[in-house]
This record gives C-alpha cells, structure tokens and sequence, in this order.
C-alpha cells in the first residue's frame, strides 16, 4: 500500500497485484458505504441536539432514510468485519513491516533523515487506521447486539460515574471513528503522495 524510503525514480512506481489493489479498492467503497449509512441513521436521531439538532448534508448520506441506511449499514457490515479481519491477518503473517514499532515514535522525533521520519509517520498512521477501523467494529457490535455483547456495552459504562449516560457515549464513540478515520486516511494519501506523487496513488488503484 504504500512504499518506504525514498521517492522512487521517476517512471519507476511498482504496480502491486491485482488483487492488492482490488482488495484496496474495495476496502474503500466499503468504508464509504459504512460511513455514508451510518451519517444517514445518525441523521434520524442526531446525537447532538435530538431530532431536531444538527444533522448532516444529504450528499454524505446513503438509503435515504433511517431504514435504507440501516439496509446499507447492516448489508455491508459482514463484509467490513470479514475484509478487516483478513486485512489485518495478512499484515501480521507476512507484512508486518508495515506496521508501526516501538522505535517509530522515537524516529519520528528524533531522526534527522527525512525518507526514514516519513516511513514511520506512515507506518503510525497506517497502524492508528487499523485501530481505528476495529474500535468502529467493536463500538458497532456493541450497538447491533446489546443482549449478547453487553460485556462490549459495560466498557462504557464509566461515563454513568461522570453523570452521562453510557449509551449516548458509545453512540459517540461509533461516530467520532468517522472524523478520526477521515482524518487518518488525510494523513496516510498525503504521505503516499509526498513518497510517491500522484503515480503511487494511481499504482494503488490501476
Ligand atoms: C462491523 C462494523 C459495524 C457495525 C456492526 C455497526 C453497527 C452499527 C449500529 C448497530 C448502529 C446503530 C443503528 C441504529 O441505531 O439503528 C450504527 C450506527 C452508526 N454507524 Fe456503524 N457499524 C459498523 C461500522 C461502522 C463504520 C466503519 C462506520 C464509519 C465509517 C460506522 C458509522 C456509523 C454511524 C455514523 C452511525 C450513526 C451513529 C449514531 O447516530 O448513533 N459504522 N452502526
């Protein structure tokens, strides 16, 4: 997904199999499709301020109302699981370079050579995504079945002691893994484009 050191010569952009680059692709439409839903069930009942608080554009939502978004939601949200499962599967069998260690920290602060302070800029950033994505999954399975995961529902339940109430704080959990994975993916496209411009972006879709 994304290359290490130093940019590559020009013309020199390695494409990666196809099936990376499907399975990139299709992480993708997924996640869109998980967010745009959920921005449209969140719509119903917006967190913030009730039913008549602050909603989101129509344009970043998807089923066009509460039920076709809990369609979308609850249709994709199998495949999420199963592409996250794999996703993270393979990286810790056969890529587990790519993710974060103790000494990127370190790198990031210390070191005076650029290639190698954005390798581990890019291996926190990938690593943070991917923890991100499984607190989303977790939050959600939290919300989907409450009966069985309630054990998943009382980690939230310190918000009770501090007078809020656990429920709305894991709905805000759920939603606040949209702008942080925004954000996130902001930060992991830039750092593509600063290793590789836009012929590795392009290499990781075509
Ligand atoms: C397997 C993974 C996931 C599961 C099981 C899941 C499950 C759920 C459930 C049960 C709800 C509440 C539905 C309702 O009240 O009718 C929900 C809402 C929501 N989901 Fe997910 N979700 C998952 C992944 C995601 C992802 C990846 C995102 C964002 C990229 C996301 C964004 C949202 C948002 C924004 C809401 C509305 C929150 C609210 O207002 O309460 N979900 N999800």
């Amino acid at each position: 997904m994304f290359t290490t050191s130093a940019a590559p010569p020009t013309g020199a952009v390695r494409h990666g199999p196809l099936w990376t680059r499907a399975f990139h692709a299709f992480n993708l439409v997924v996640l869109v499709v998980m967010g745009a839903s959920g921005l449209q069930i969140y719509n119903a009942n917006p967190v913030f301020g009730g039913r008549g608080g602050i909603t989101v554009p129509e344009l970043f939502t998807l089923g066009g109302w509460l039920a076709g978004g809990r369609d979308w939601h609850f249709g994709f949200m199998g495949l999420y699981a199963a592409n996250l499962g794999l996703w993270i599967g393979l990286l810790l069998r056969r890529r587990h370079r790519r993710l974060a260690a103790v000494g990127d920290v370190g790198t990031l602060r210390a070191s005076g050579n650029p290639p190698k302070r954005r390798l581990a800029a890019h291996r926190i950033t990938y690593t943070l995504m991917l923890i991100v994505l499984a607190f989303s999954l977790i939050t959600g399975l939290a919300m989907y079945k409450p009966a069985q995961f309630w054990w998943l529902v009382a980690l939230f339940s310190f918000a009770e002691g501090a007078g809020h109430d656990s429920w709305q704080v894991l709905r805000i959990s759920h939603l606040a893994t949209i702008p942080a994975i925004a954000l996130l993916l902001g930060a992991h496209v830039a750092l593509s484009w600063r290793v590789g411009g836009l012929r590795l972006l392009r290499s990781m879709f075509v």
